[in-house]
């Protein structure tokens, strides 16, 4: 029931995006928003993956049951956003893209953040985890540095308009979340 109604949650957002679309209600500038609000939902279903260890430990341990579904999901949203990206910025040119990356350091760090999903999405199955084992832990352990460089790449995008305070909000959510897991660890070992 608990993983129903999480799908259903997390796929408002893209319902939401094709209703703009079809209506055309995506405002004076279309792209930007739909980048935007791409952005916003991959760092969203991110930082909630991130989190469902510290929800499952408060008394919903059914949550984690969840983790696979959302982490896809983030992929998928993470996926939309990076393609839109090239679409819309790079007109899917390859070199366009290349000289991005170098120059546009926000560009970088989005960049790789996505490029590590990739391997957590493809082994986040059964058969990866009973397949690579202890190393699947480690391949898993990448959603830290995938966290900190989209906080990062959200702070970098907002440079230009010096407006921090939704980056702020999610920094200190994943800092909440981030020693909580620690003081869990040092708790269980101690
Ligand atoms: C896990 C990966 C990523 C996350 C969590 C993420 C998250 C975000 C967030 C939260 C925003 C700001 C939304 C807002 O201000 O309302 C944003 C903007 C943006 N991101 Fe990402 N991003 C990721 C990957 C990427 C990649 C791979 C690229 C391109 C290579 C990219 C390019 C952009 C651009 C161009 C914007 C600015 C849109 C604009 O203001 O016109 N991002 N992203």
């Amino acid at each position: 029931m608990l993983k129903v109604l999480l799908w259903i949650l997390a796929s408002i957002p893209s319902l939401d995006l094709c209703f703009l679309i079809f209506f055309e209600k995506l405002g004076a500038n279309p792209q930007e928003t739909l980048l935007r609000h791409l952005g916003t939902w991959t760092l969203v279903m991110l930082i909630l993956t991130y989190s469902l260890p510290i929800i499952a430990r408060i008394g919903v341990n059914k949550i984690l049951s969840c983790r696979r579904m959302l982490g896809l999901w983030t992929f998928f949203y993470g996926s939309m956003h990076f393609l839109s990206f090239l679409f819309f910025e790079n007109e899917m040119v390859l070199a366009l893209f290349i000289e991005d990356l170098i120059s546009r350091p926000f560009v970088t760090f989005g960049f790789f953040s996505f490029a590590l999903l990739i391997p957590l999405a493809l082994t986040s199955n059964k058969f990866s985890i009973k397949l690579l084992g202890k190393y699947w832990k480690k391949i898993h352990w990448l959603i830290n540095p995938i966290v900190l460089m989209s906080i990062i790449h959200y702070f970098l995008h907002r440079t230009g308009k010096a407006d921090f305070l939704e980056p702020f909000i999610a920094l200190a959510i994943v800092l909440v979340v981030y020693v909580s897991k620690k003081l869990f660890t040092y708790k269980n070992f101690s």
